[in-house]
């Protein structure tokens, strides 16, 4: 059966105008099914009943970019191997990446007067070589990584000069990576920034705001995705992760697998930030909660 505008029929009478395909817009109950069901796999990301509009807005500015008409079409093609170069625009395209400088004020707090001189002190106490290991797990454009540099270089590394710190950012989008790597932001972005520090770490020009050179060298950014149990493996000795602002995305057992991964990365008396709005409770037991004055933090004992 040829499609609604397929021309096997032989060619069109001049006289009569053209007809151009468009793109659907809105998906069928089981491509949706499929659909959610093959994003879950690859990523933990779940969408429920009630987002089935997001991803159908989101799609279908893919089909329009790869000139397809129909979602099957594309479920089909992203699930194909000549399909899986598809994968990195299809994360770009679902994912939501809100973020900014000093989100979380009082965990940055937390990790610049209590845990950073903690982990220190008992590094040094167990004669462990004077490195400390942080990342920003799900780090979008880099303002959550870029504080905690900023921070370091104004409360931490004068107290410490002889102490190594690594900041590694992760994401599954490479294009917020690519945005990271760049460190150029808008006010959004930036309007956390206390201004002595926005006039020192920052260069402005119209309507931008360059991050300085010597605190992007303090970052690594990398792509990965947190439910890849085995690309997990590679994230080793950390002794801080925030991993903020993601887990509301996964459902309760890709929770459970994306916490334990982390819990894997973490040395033994090390800690874990995660959202406001999220909570290990039902997901994990591996971890101690430990009531801060203004934050909460899981340690790993
Ligand atoms: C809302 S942002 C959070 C940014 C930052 N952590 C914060 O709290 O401000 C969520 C980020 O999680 C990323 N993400 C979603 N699923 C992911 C996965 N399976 N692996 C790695 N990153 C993921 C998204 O690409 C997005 O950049």
């Amino acid at each position: 059966m040829p499609g609604l505008f397929s021309n096997t029929f032989g060619k069109q009478p001049q006289t009569q105008p053209m007809q151009t395909a468009t793109a659907e817009t809105v998906m069928q109950s089981d491509v949706f099914i499929a659909f959610r069901d093959f994003v879950y796999k690859q990523s933990g990301i779940y969408f429920t009943e009630a987002k089935k509009y997001l991803l159908e807005g989101k799609i279908a500015k893919r089909l329009l970019a790869l000139k397809m008409t129909r979602f099957d079409e594309y479920l089909r093609h992203v699930q194909s191997s000549q399909g899986r170069a598809e994968l990195p625009a299809l994360y770009e395209a679902i994912t939501i990446n809100e973020t900014y400088f000093f989100r979380s004020e009082p965990q940055f707090d937390a990790m610049t007067s209590v845990l950073l001189p903690e982990i220190i002190a008992s590094k040094r106490a167990a004669g462990m070589p004077p490195a400390v290991k942080i990342w920003s797990a799900a780090s979008s454009t880099g303002e959550e990584a870029y504080t905690m540099a900023i921070l370091l270089n104004e409360k931490i590394k004068p107290q410490f000069p002889n102490v190594k710190f690594t900041i590694v950012g992760t994401d599954i989008n490479n294009a917020v990576l690519e945005s990271a790597r760049n460190g150029i932001y808008r006010d959004y972005a930036i309007r956390n920034v206390p201004a002595l520090w926005l006039k020192k770490y920052f260069n402005r020009d119209t309507d931008r705001y360059h991050l300085s050179d010597d605190i992007k060298r303090q970052v690594t950014f990398t792509n990965l995705n947190l439910f890849d149990a085995a690309a997990m493996r590679i994230m080793n000795n950390f002794d801080l992760i925030f991993c903020c602002n993601v887990l509301i995305y996964f459902d309760v057992a890709s929770k459970q697998k994306v916490v334990s991964s982390l819990h894997a990365a973490l040395n033994k008396n090390s800690y874990l930030f995660i959202g406001y709005s999220e909570s290990l409770h039902g997901i994990s037991k591996d971890f101690k909660l430990i009531h801060l004055p203004k934050a909460m933090v899981y340690k790993k004992e």
